[in-house]
C-alpha cells in the first residue's frame, strides 16, 4: 500500500513557525514518524511539501496513479481553494484531511474547509500527532 502525505503553504517553517500554535516538531520530524508508523502497518508513505498550489494539484493527479490513500493538511488552501478540491474529487481512494492547530477555535475563516467536502474524515487541533492517526485510520479504510 502507498499513501502520499501532502502539505501546504508554510507547512515548510514547521517547528519554527508560531511555535505556541503548531508547536516544535519539523516536517522532516513529521515525515520520520509516518515512516516508521507506516512500516509497522504496511504501508509506504511519501510526505511532500509545497508552498504553491498548482504544485500540490499535479501531486494529486501523480496520486491517481500511484498511491492507494492521500493525507493532506492543505494549511491555507483549505479555506481558499476550489481547485484543490476539484483535483482531489478526481482522486477514488480515501482522503484524510489533518489540520495540526484546532481551526475551530482560531479565526473564523479558518471555519470552513472546502477539502471537507471531499474528505473521508477530518483531524484538527491533535498537533503533528494528528498525520499518525490519520495513518492509522487510512490503514483501516484501505484494509
Ligand atoms: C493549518 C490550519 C490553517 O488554517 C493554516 O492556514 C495553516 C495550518 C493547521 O495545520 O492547523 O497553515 O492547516
Amino acid at each position: 500500500r502507498k499513501v502520499t502525505i501532502l502539505n501546504g503553504p508554510n507547512l515548510n517553517l514547521l517547528g519554527k513557525r508560531e511555535p505556541e500554535i503548531y508547536g516544535s516538531d519539523t516536517l522532516e520530524d513529521v515525515a520520520n514518524n509516518c515512516a516508521t508508523l507506516g512500516k509497522d502497518l504496511g504501508i509506504d508513505t511519501t510526505l511532500l511539501q509545497s508552498n504553491h498550489e498548482g504544485q500540490l494539484i499535479d501531486w494529486i493527479h501523480a496520486a491517481r496513479e500511484d498511491s492507494d490513500g492521500i493525507i493532506i493538511n492543505p494549511a491555507a488552501f483549505t479555506h481558499t481553494s476550489v481547485a484543490i478540491l476539484d483535483a482531489l474529487n478526481t482522486f477514488k481512494g480515501p482522503v484524510l484531511e489533518v489540520h495540526i492547530s484546532n481551526v475551530h477555535q482560531r479565526e473564523s475563516f479558518r471555519h470552513h474547509s472546502y477539502v471537507s467536502l471531499r474528505a473521508n474524515g477530518v483531524i484538527a487541533g491533535f498537533g503533528v500527532e494528528g498525520y499518525e492517526l490519520a495513518l492509522r485510520r487510512m490503514a483501516t479504510l484501505l484494509g
